[in-house]
């Protein structure tokens, strides 16, 4: 359903379908040489690089996805000195730590807080042996004018984990349709294509570069996910429905933080009961508002916690208008492996860094402040959102954090009891801990070729 006006050939694959592979090395760059990078860049890994127009069709996918973006710095090494017209790319994600963010820099990769990152591949494929052979042939056609400063492998998880996040729970169901671009599901918000591509009808930037057109932002996150702290919090805060056993209550604890079973299956429409039938349906999965006959949107918690990662990060029908201007395109992976024997049976994360795992998260759109760091600052972070409630919502109980920076400040999430909507379960750890990441411009394939490669 690609309209006619919009060159599916030039817009890097990641961008607006996902590269949707098993396997996605994230290969963070710094260059060493800029007029090798740049002569190399224009005849061999442009070739390489991966169309939303290859990714549409399974007889057109490579074995290999390839896209690559590039930092300020990144941008700067190669002597390009335009404005792109986004300060928070240009002022790199660090800028955004102490207010915006919230992160404690001191679990920060010291690599993401350095001057190193110029750019990254994304390499996506069903084996870790495919990427490698891939990133072989990348490096020897760079032949030397890069060097690896760091790199993070995600791996979807295996078996019937497949497409669940580290905690359990479905992911990528609910990212907007396109105009123009895809056809909408039942309850999927349609939005502009240039909240998400530069220079697109909706950019909010009126004037830049021409040859930023097609691009798009993306943030990247390193987001360590502490499983078994997470499960030992439930299971100590399991509610208290009658009806259910332990167990149940302390998995409907986490459905409502989350806003959605495991399965994927919203609670808003199924709120005591997870529903699997009902998850693995497109066409109910993502259909709901948060509206219901006889119950009052602006109090009804019965259904989802206003708290609810999935309702704090989208209001759905709770703003009125319906918000237009802050939504991503989610496209991460998880890394890292599954919890062992010896950490379930301690009910803590090893400090062993093979075992960290987590979300390597990314998102995509045509303005950080408005997009990514929007969503984290004014709406998980903030504990009086959504406002002119009785009782505060609290923040985000999965990502959302009001230390500002500080270590160990507590959170203090409202509506989670279902038959107590003003009753806080206070969480004093964080589930989720960001371990940095950076802010890149994913140029269109023509930009790669005209502006970027000599
Ligand atoms: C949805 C998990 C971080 C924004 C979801 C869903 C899950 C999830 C399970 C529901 C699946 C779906 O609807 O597609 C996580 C985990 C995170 C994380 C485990 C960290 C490790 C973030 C961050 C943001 C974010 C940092 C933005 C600041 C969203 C949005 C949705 C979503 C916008 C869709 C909401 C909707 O349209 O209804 N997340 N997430 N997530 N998440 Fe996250």
């Amino acid at each position: 359903s690609a309209d006619v006006g919009l060159n599916l050939t030039d817009i890097q694959g990641d961008i607006l379908i996902g590269m949707k592979k098993n396997k996605e090395l994230f290969f963070f760059f710094t260059i060493v040489n800029s007029t090798l990078f740049r002569s190399q860049l224009g005849s061999g890994i442009l070739p390489l690089i991966t169309p939303t127009s290859q990714l549409l069709a399974v007889d057109t996918q490579p074995t290999t996805a390839v896209n690559v973006a590039f930092s300020q710095r990144g941008l700067n090494a190669l002597g390009i000195t335009d404005d792109l017209g986004d300060s928070s790319f240009a002022n790199g994600q660090i800028d955004n730590v102490a207010t915006i963010l919230g992160d404690e820099t001191s679990n920060w990769e010291p690599v993401f807080a350095g001057s190193g990152i110029h750019g990254v591949f994304l390499l996506a494929s069903d084996t870790i042996d495919n990427v490698n052979a891939t990133l072989s042939q990348v490096q020897n056609l760079l032949n030397g004018s890069i060097t690896e400063v760091y790199s993070l492998q995600g791996q979807a998880r295996p078996g019937d984990e497949q497409g669940h996040e580290h905690f359990g729970f479905m992911d990528g169901i609910s990212n907007p349709a396109i105009t123009g671009f895809s056809t909408p599901l039942p309850g999927q918000q349609v939005l502009d294509l240039g909240l998400f591509l530069l220079g697109e009808s909706g950019d909010p930037v009126v004037s830049r570069p021409a040859w930023t057109k097609d691009g798009s932002f993306m943030a990247f996150r390193q987001l360590q996910q502490r499983v078994p702290e997470f499960n030992k919090f439930l299971v100590d805060n399991a509610l208290s429905n009658p009806n259910l056993t332990a167990d149940q209550n302390a998995e409907l604890l986490g459905a409502r933080m989350m806003g959605r079973w495991k399965s994927g299956a919203p609670v808003d429409l199924t709120p005591i009961v997870d529903d699997p039938v009902l998850a693995a349906d497109p066409q109910r999965n993502n259909d709901f508002n948060y509206t219901h006959s006889g119950f009052d949107i602006d109090t009804d918690q019965t259904h989802c916690p206003f708290s609810a990662h999935l309702r704090k990060t989208n209001p759905r029908a709770g703003l009125t208008p319906e918000d237009t201007a802050n939504h991503i395109i989610r496209a991460g992976i998880p890394y890292g492996p599954e919890v062992t024997d010896a950490e379930s049976a301690a009910n803590v994360s090893s400090t062993d860094p093979t075992l960290e795992r987590g979300l390597a998260f990314v998102t995509y759109q045509s303005d950080i402040a408005n997009g990514f760091a929007f969503l984290q600052q004014f709406w998980a972070n903030n504990a009086n959102f959504p406002g002119a409630k009785a009782t505060p919502p609290g923040v985000d109980p999965i990502i959302g954090t009001d230390g500002l920076g500080q270590a160990d400040v507590s959170r203090n999430p409202s509506g989670l009891d279902p038959n107590d909507s003003t009753k806080i379960i206070t969480i004093d750890q964080d589930f989720v801990v960001s371990r940095g990441g950076e802010y890149f411009f994913s140029p269109s394939l023509s930009a790669i070729q005209n502006t970027l490669a000599l």
